[in-house]
């Protein structure tokens, strides 16, 4: 059972098991990654009905560039497909679809189908439902490494004002709320390069349940044992 009162602000997660939930059906992956789309529509409806204000989800990184091109080529259809069928009920939902990851190199048609959404749901203020699409956490920080350099050099910013939090602010997250709870799926410990600076204090749950598998139930499990963490900050409770 969870309590409504400590429900994370914000959840990430890193959908992983794809690929192994369609081995294991003698299927091809991108099987595994139709059904994976499938539980971001179960998964975000279940977190809009929770009160979750954010949910990240990691959709690709910006080294799934290296699989073969077939795999990429469906990956980035997802998107599209998703928005196309889904986008109406998460209207409906007041979800408010963004995305953080270089949207630059995307196909225009990904590109098209994501920005639509981000507009069609901007004045939404419900959930936020936020794909990291061509998203690489490095990256990410380069980026605002450069950008503050920039903006000390032209006088936008003062050098002695550069604190943690002006890193926070530079990032594509700037404007969210930190993760409360990661969760990643399919039985990896690794952070593949996801939201390295944002998840300093989060709290970590790992599930051998593959993505596509992955249910409200194992989502209530996770915000369970959240719940039953003291949460310190490095102070003391
Ligand atoms: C990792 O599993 C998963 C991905 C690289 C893609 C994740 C994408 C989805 C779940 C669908 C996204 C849906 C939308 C709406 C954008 P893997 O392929 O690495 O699995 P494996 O480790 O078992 O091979």
């Amino acid at each position: 059972m969870i309590s409504e009162e400590g429900i994370p602000v914000h959840i990430a997660i890193i959908m992983d098991g794809n690929g192994r939930w369609a081995k294991k059906r003698a299927l091809p992956r991108i099987a595994g990654h139709n059904e994976g789309m499938k539980t971001v529509r179960e998964i975000t409806r279940s977190a809009s009905q929770l009160g979750v204000k954010v949910l990240t989800l990691y959709a690709f990184s910006t080294e799934n560039w290296k699989r073969p091109k077939l795999e990429v080529d469906f990956l980035m259809k997802l998107p599209e497909e998703f928005l196309s069928t889904f986008l109406p009920e998460l209207i409906e939902e007041n979800v408010r679809v963004e995305m953080i990851g270089d949207m630059e190199q995307l196909p225009d048609h990904t590109k098209k189908a994501v920005q639509n959404a981000m507009n069609r749901t901007a004045e939404n203020d419900g959930l936020i439902l936020n794909f990291a699409l061509n998203y690489g956490s490095r990256t990410e920080l380069v980026q605002a490494v450069k950008s503050i350099i920039q903006d000390v050099k032209e006088e936008r910013l003062a050098e002695q004002d550069v604190t943690d939090a002006t890193i926070s602010r530079y990032l594509m997250t700037g404007h969210l709320p930190e993760p409360d709870l990661l969760i990643r799926t399919s039985g990896e410990h690794r952070l593949s390069n996801f939201m390295l600076w944002q998840l300093a204090y989060t709290e970590f749950f790992f599930t051998d349940v593959l993505w596509p598998d992955f249910s409200e139930k194992h989502l209530l499990e996770a915000i369970a044992s959240y719940q039953k963490r003291s949460r310190r900050f490095g102070g003391l409770s």
